[in-house]
């Protein structure tokens, strides 16, 4: 019985591409559609690997494309306009983990109209009230343009589970993780939002490694979605040459949206995010930082709570969902 209706957010991506088989095959879910952004790549190849991914479990997923460029930063990996981070090479360290094309069939899928945030406005306000958990694995530039164009969809929002920020392990930059540096700006507007919103965290997906021992126990299951998962966890362990295991991030928040207690460490913290465009930018400031603001008393007050901010998770309970969802779609 499918009993939770999500919507997918993604910059696919390896990762991108595991959390789009698992929101497919998660019995408890009912997903609405996925929208597309540019992140992991560009956005042509975000969406065109999205409905690689969607075919090869089986299609019959809206994907509807978003946003190409941040709202205001002017920092894109793959280097639009020449404008990047120094370090940032493309097909560099970043395309070894997220190949412009994935290793599937070309897809037989369409993209949809309307574009991402139109569809997310429309899809939404046909929804009653708060009952869509919204999935954001990417930078956050469609969800926050359709927040700023009709902010009626708040009320259809049960919550957001994210995957992105970082307090302890950073990449790309010394301050930030990835999905918010991205798109500092977008990540802003929807934590000011004044939405549910659970941060699975960088130093959370860090701690849910996934070793060549476990990838060849889900390539035996043998369908099309396990041996491409497997593909995604051999190309990652390659890439990172970590041989305590490969990190699969955006995952994770699948699996905390459907089993909350995947996350073992969860702090009830203010969050906000560095906008000043200097070396903090896109950093995830937490009120554990002693963020503080001047009241009218005054007196400096602790910021006001406005996420759950995931800081650890168990590894073993991730991979026996991965690997029973991955099984059970094979028997049905
Ligand atoms: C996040 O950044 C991207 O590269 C991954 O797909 C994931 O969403 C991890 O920081
Ligand atoms: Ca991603």
């Amino acid at each position: 019985m499918k009993q939770e209706r999500i919507i997918l957010d993604v910059d696919t991506g390896s990762d991108d591409a595991v959390a789009i088989v698992c929101a497919m095959l998660e019995e408890e879910y009912d997903l609405l559609g996925i929208t597309t952004v540019g992140g992991n790549c560009e956005l042509k190849n975000t969406t065109d690997n999205t409905l690689r991914v969607v075919d090869a479990c089986g299609g019959g997923v809206s994907v509807h494309m978003g946003s190409e460029l941040p709202l205001a930063s002017t920092l894109v990996p793959w280097g639009i306009q020449g404008m990047t981070l120094p370090h940032y090479e493309k097909n560099n360290v970043f395309g070894s983990f997220h190949p412009d094309r994935l290793p599937l069939p070309d897809p037989i899928s369409k993209v949809q109209e309307p574009r991402a945030a139109v569809w997310l406005i429309e899809t939404l306000l046909a929804q009653p009230d708060y009952s869509v958990t919204l999935i954001p694995v990417g930078p956050e530039t469609n969800i926050a343009l359709a927040i700023r164009a009709d902010d009626r969809i708040l009320k259809k929002i049960k919550r957001v589970v994210l995957m992105g920020g970082t307090h302890d392990v950073y990449y790309p930059t010394q301050a930030a993780e990835f999905n918010i540096w991205a798109d500092p700006e977008a990540a802003e507007i929807l934590l000011t939002s004044g939405l549910d919103i659970t941060m699975v965290s960088l130093d959370a997906t860090s701690d849910v490694l996934l070793t060549e021992e476990q990838s060849q126990m889900i390539r035996a299951i043998g369908t099309v979605p396990a041996v491409f998962v497997a593909d995604m966890i051999d190309q990652r362990l390659k890439a990172s040459g970590n041989n305590a295991g490969a990190a699969l991030h955006d995952p994770l928040a699948l699996c905390a949206a459907a089993h909350p207690e995947v996350l073992t460490d969860v702090w009830d913290t203010s969050c906000h995010i560095d906008l000043g465009r200097g070396y903090a930018y896109g950093e995830t400031v937490l009120g554990r930082n002693y963020m503080q603001v001047k009241g009218e008393d005054g007196m400096l007050h602790d910021l006001p709570n406005n996420v759950h901010y995931a800081r650890k998770a168990d590894r073993e309970f991730f991979f026996h969902w991965l690997y029973d969802i991955l099984s059970s779609a094979a028997n049905h």
